[in-house]
């Protein structure tokens, strides 16, 4: 069966509206052909990006746009996610004479919608582009609310652009060849989201946490277009999330062993070998230690926070063997946060649900990592 999940946002100039649909279930990519009709009518081909690892795929000959379509493949993983291929990509169009009425597909992970998408939104100053998400992390998260981007040397997703999509397919058929660490990466999403308001998420069967999760992206997507107010709930649990992939990358690239060059922790690591879901995980679990120093939450809700990771076959625990140092180095990494500003903030659980909470103390929040070390 197939959900559709709507995502709803303002109209743009003459009263235009801009929002689409997401279909979520096994099969959804079959509905690629119409959705291109329908979406982008003046087409007349479409440039499909993916990946190497998705292109080799045996279903991918089925992923068909129902126009003439050139496909461009890029090298998986985050190492792809740059300027060079936005104008690798940009020029392979214009080559190929796509026109600004025709349409982009994107058809992979979070890497190839998040630089397809960067890509689309330049090309000509703006592409229509869509997504057939083929990991979870793409489905739950990546491919909804049309954040597109790419790294520079100095930082991930430094460039990009708002640019929403016309469509998204999560056919979660297409999961199935999916590694499992890439999978377990997606399940940090759906971690993080059932304290974001699904708490029935992790007994549900795949194709309805798919669903439930684009929803509730969706609907903070609505609320906060551009990320000045409540989307930055969908950062639960990444402070710590980032602090440890950046601090993995920080030792690889010192040559202490990790996560591999620069920014190339694409492919499902974080660095520590924990992947960015797993890396969510072990940050929801610290916010939730964090939100209880606080005095923000009991006992009991730790605990939730606990069961919910374990029941989606993840772990709460920081990569083996921290020292104190490399707390303190965590610690360091999570006051650059970009939610901080100034200050320590973290998005925290409390008695009103989760919210942004400025303001935190070094000391607690090094108190609630060296109580997360010792569990
Ligand atoms: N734009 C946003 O709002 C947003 C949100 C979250 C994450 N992201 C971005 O998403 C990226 C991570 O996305 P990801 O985790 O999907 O990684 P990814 O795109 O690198 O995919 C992971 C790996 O799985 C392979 N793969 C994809 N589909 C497959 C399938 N069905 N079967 C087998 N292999 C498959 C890919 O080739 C790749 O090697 C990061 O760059 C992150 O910044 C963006
Ligand atoms: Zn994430």
């Amino acid at each position: 069966m197939i959900t559709t999940v709507p995502v709803t946002l303002g109209t743009a100039g003459a009263g235009r509206a801009r929002g689409y649909d997401v279909l979520v279930g096994e099969g959804a990519s079959a509905e690629l052909s119409r959705l291109v009709a329908t979406g982008v009518p003046a087409a007349r081909q479409v440039a499909v990006v993916t990946d190497a690892v998705v292109a080799a795929m045996p279903w991918f000959e089925g992923i068909r746009p129902g126009l003439p379509f050139e496909v461009h493949v890029v090298e998986p993983g985050e190492r792809s996610k740059t300027m060079a291929n936005v104008e690798a990509l940009c020029r392979a169009f214009a080559r190929g004479g796509l026109a600004r009425s025709d349409a982009v597909v994107a058809v992979g992970g979070g890497v190839v919608s998040d630089l397809a998408g960067f890509a689309a939104a330049t090309y000509h100053r703006g592409v229509p582009y869509c997504t057939v998400a083929t990991t979870l992390l793409c489905q739950v998260d990546a491919a909804i609310g049309g954040k597109t981007g790419v790294n520079l040397p100095e930082g991930k997703n430094l460039v990009g652009a708002f640019w929403q999509p016309f469509g998204v397919l999560c056919d979660t058929e297409l999961l199935e060849t999916l590694p499992a660490r890439e999978r377990a990466s997606g399940l940090g999403e759906v971690a993080k989201y059932t304290f974001l308001g699904e708490p029935d998420l992790p007994g549900l069967a795949l194709d309805d946490q798919v669903a439930r999760c684009v929803a509730r992206k969706a609907s903070l997507v609505a609320e906060d277009e551009r990320e000045a107010g409540r989307r930055v709930l969908l950062n639960y649990g990444h402070t710590l999330a980032h602090a440890l992939e950046a601090s993995a990358l920080g030792r690889a690239a010192r040559g202490e062993g990790g996560g591999g060059d620069g920014l190339s922790h694409g492919e499902g690591s974080g660095g520590d070998g924990l992947s960015h879901g797993e890396a969510v995980a072990v940050g929801l679990v610290y916010a939730a230690l964090l939100a209880r120093r606080l005095g923000r939450i009991g006992d009991e809700r730790v605990e939730l926070h606990r069961e919910v990771v374990e029941r989606l076959g993840l772990s709460a625990r920081l990569p083996a063997g921290l020292s104190g140092s490399g707390r303190r180095e965590l610690l360091s990494y999570m006051a650059r946060d970009k939610k901080a500003a100034h200050d320590l903030a973290f998005v925290l659980d409390g008695p009103s649900g989760v919210e942004l909470v400025h303001g935190v103390s070094p000391e607690d929040a090094l108190g609630a990592l060296e109580e997360l070390a010792c569990t």
